[in-house]
């Protein structure tokens, strides 16, 4: 299709902050002198100071003054487009990285730079969203810079009927660069939550989310928008989730680097996407039956917009739908979209 694509977008980071921030993050143990960091990114040496001083407000600690060069104390685990796009060099996101501060939601904005013909592969990522949104018409909180807030702009060939897969794969990428944070198995609660499980009733705590929307006709995908929602360092969730939901950082006590996790998420993403455009549904399905507890065999409560029920889980469809034979004796039905709980 032809692009017109969006020179630059109004809200996201400027350029030469994010330039500024790579020079200095990867320069960490030197202090760099006034006069290249202007020459590098282009820009005088006042507004080298200037820019160092939105650092600052930004809760970067640079050290130094305009004389005697900067450097940076603590690198900062702020989700850079530079930085990432160097490491994720090969992928198809590493070309088209949009970076807020703060923004309603990055689904939303995804979803107008799908319209506005943006590329397959172009990312949108928040340090704190004021309206993320969930699944269900649900909130998504978005503490700053405690958690990731990534939506992921693909345009893939496929009919909508298919586009449930395109959930689970996010789901897989999720679920394997957050394992190697914690200290337990993460599991996957149909169709890609992320959560961690204590043990009883109680004890299913989330820790990730995925919503995935599109632009469709009835035979293709225009294009999709999967919005991925982890929570990284929070050291607490909101009184009304603290049952429900949990971070890495809770969990496990200390920090997590919220850029290595993106950059080892979006790299697992690119794996499964490319595993399932080539090899198809198969793969996907197996993988979900290896690290989900919720495929085969988990007595569910099912809530949907229309019934709640109760049943067992039989397995996915081949379109990624859950299959449940329900208690109340009406047979085994393919689970569309609906919450999902373990039942008891
Ligand atoms: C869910 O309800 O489990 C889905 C949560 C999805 C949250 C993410 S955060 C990034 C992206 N932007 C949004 O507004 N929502 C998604």
């Amino acid at each position: 299709m032809a692009t017109k694509r969006l020179a630059s977008l109004p809200g996201t980071t400027d350029r030469r902050i994010d330039a500024l921030l790579t020079l200095l993050a990867e320069n960490a143990t030197i202090v760099v002198n006034g006069a290249k960091i202007a020459k590098e990114i282009g820009v005088t040496r006042q507004q080298v100071w200037r820019w160092v001083e939105k650092l600052r407000a930004l809760g970067v600690r640079v050290k130094g003054h305009p004389r005697t060069g900067y450097h940076i104390e603590r690198v900062p685990d702020i989700l850079a487009p530079q930085m990432l796009s160097h490491r994720l060099y090969g992928t198809p996101f590493a070309r088209r990285i949009h970076h807020f501060f703060k923004v309603d939601s990055t689904n939303s904005v995804a979803m107008q730079l799908g319209a506005a013909g943006e590329p397959h592969g172009t990312i949108v990522l928040a340090e704190e969203q004021t309206a993320g949104r969930g699944r269900a018409g649900r909130t998504w909180a978005s503490e700053k810079s405690a958690g990731i807030y990534c939506s992921v702009l693909l345009r893939p060939a496929i009919s909508p009927m298919h586009a449930p897969l395109l959930t689970l794969v996010a789901g897989l990428a999720a679920r394997d660069a957050t394992a190697e944070e914690l200290d337990t198995q993460p599991d996957i609660r149909w169709p890609n939550d992320l959560v961690v499980n204590h043990g009883g009733r109680n004890g299913v705590r989330k820790f990730c989310g995925i919503l995935t929307e599109m632009h469709a006709e009835p035979d293709r995908v225009h294009y999709a928008v999967v919005g991925i929602g982890i929570n990284v360092n929070q050291t607490k969730m909101p009184e009304s989730l603290k049952e429900i939901a949990t971070s890495l950082r809770i969990e496990t006590g200390k920090p997590h680097s919220r850029l290595e996790l993106l950059i080892r998420l979006l790299r697992h993403l690119n794996r499964y996407y490319n595993q399932f455009l080539t090899e198809g549904s198969v793969p996907i399905l197996r993988r979900f039956a290896e690290v989900s507890s919720y495929f085969k065999g988990k007595h569910v409560r099912i809530t949907t917009a229309k019934e709640t029920f109760t049943g067992k889980t039989t397995g996915l469809d081949a379109n990624g739908l859950l299959r449940v034979a329900r208690d109340d004796g009406r047979g085994t039905e393919s689970v569309i979209s609906g919450d999902v709980a373990e039942a008891y």
